[in-house]
């Protein structure tokens, strides 16, 4: 008999997570009478001391439009630490939080999180505690889901950042590159560089070439354009180039992506003779209020996330397929990263209209003089 749901934020934040922690706790307890007891920091709240505690309709009262989550995150921790310092046994961490877990009285876990957060739920599963999880990422990357929660709220941040460099790089006849997040996926920066009108859009998919970003800026002045936008998102890299970390990460930091903006900056400065400047929109991306897509997926993630626990459901994850909330197995959800195909019809589209995307074989799309 299922009393009581245990809620888990875990990996980087997102837009939205407070909607989906507010439709869990008015779900459970408002349609099928359960309590909600909310787990802070990540896993981190399950090792040692637990760090719990309970959640009424009162305590999310408010939270539809609130950034962050109000449990707090982690994207490593002591958790994933000693589970990755081979110091402790795996099995020995898992066994303190399953313990734990009862005794906070906790009969099952709703977790929320990306690829990470999800594997390390989906081994809870198998330890017997019965899991439901709920795809969140900025980078909608999740191949098992059409949608992550995060993502448009990203994108049109991102788009309007857009907007804005769109002045200033046209006041002062400037290159603007913009660095948006992602990881090792393009959506971001292909989404926001349809939307926010980039001239050229680098995607970690697509392998790019410097001198055809030139290229482009030279065929834009060739139109009386004098300055160009351009997107790029943190995992691009140039043909047979390598990835730009800031950060390459060790036992306690995970690696972090970033740097390939201000390279791009560089050298197109350099071989377009043009000032050109870049701008690394970051966690602005993640923080801050859901725009209304992000608090609507959120809510009927989360409410579907109880349903599908109530049905007797475990080891799944609420996933979004043509408008419609199913439940997808875990196993599914963190087997396959979702990257933009080559092939892509939003590609082509882009090309279509111009846009850019500096490869190699650049020449062969959008022949025909448009100026
Ligand atoms: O996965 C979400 C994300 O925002 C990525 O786009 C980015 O690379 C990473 O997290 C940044 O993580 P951190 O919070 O460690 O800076």
């Amino acid at each position: 008999m299922l009393r009581t749901i245990g809620l888990i934020t875990g990996g980087g934040d997102a837009p939205g997570l407070n909607a989906v922690i507010r439709a869990v706790v008015k779900t459970a307890v408002g349609e099928y009478g359960l309590r909600v007891v909310g787990i802070e920091d990540s896993f981190e709240g399950l090792i040692g001391e637990p760090r719990a505690r309970p959640l009424t309709p009162a305590d999310v009262r408010g939270l539809l439009p609130r950034g962050g989550t109000i449990l707090g995150t982690r994207n490593r921790g002591r958790f994933v630490e000693r589970l990755e310092s081979g110091a402790h046994q795996p099995k020995a961490i898992y066994n303190e939080a399953v313990e734990n877990l009862r005794r906070l009285g906790i009969d099952a876990l709703i977790v929320l999180g990306g690829e990470g957060t999800l594997t390390t739920a989906s081994e809870f599963d198998r330890l017997g505690i019965p899991v439901i999880g709920v795809p969140k990422t900025i980078d909608n990357d999740l191949a098992a889901t059409e949608m992550t929660f995060g993502f448009m709220t990203a994108l049109d941040i991102s788009t309007e950042a857009l907007d804005r460099l769109h002045t200033t790089a046209e006041s002062h006849d400037r290159v603007m590159i913009l660095e948006v997040m992602g990881r090792h996926a393009g959506w971001i920066a292909l989404h926001s560089g349809i939307s926010g009108g980039a001239d050229v859009i680098l995607i970690p998919e697509i392998p790019f070439s410097m001198r055809k970003i030139a290229d482009k800026v030279f065929e834009r002045e060739g139109c009386g354009s004098q300055f160009s936008i351009i997107v790029v998102a943190e995992g691009a890299k140039e043909v047979e180039g390598v990835e730009h970390y800031q950060d390459m990460g060790d036992d306690e930091r995970a690696p972090r992506l970033g740097g390939i903006g201000q390279h791009v900056a560089q050298e197109v400065g350099r071989l377009t003779g043009k000032e050109a400047r870049c701008v690394v929109l970051g966690h602005l991306q993640r923080g801050g209020s859901p725009n209304a897509f992000d608090r609507m997926l959120a809510t009927n993630f989360g409410s579907a996330a109880v349903r599908a626990m109530m049905r007797g459901q475990r080891g799944v994850m609420v996933a979004l397929h043509a408008a419609n909330i199913r439940t997808v197995p875990l196993a599914e959800a963190i087997a396959k990263r979702k990257t933009v195909p080559a092939d892509s019809q939003l590609i082509r589209t882009a090309r279509d209209i111009g846009v850019s995307f500096a490869t190699p074989d650049e020449d062969e799309y959008h022949k025909h003089e448009t100026c």
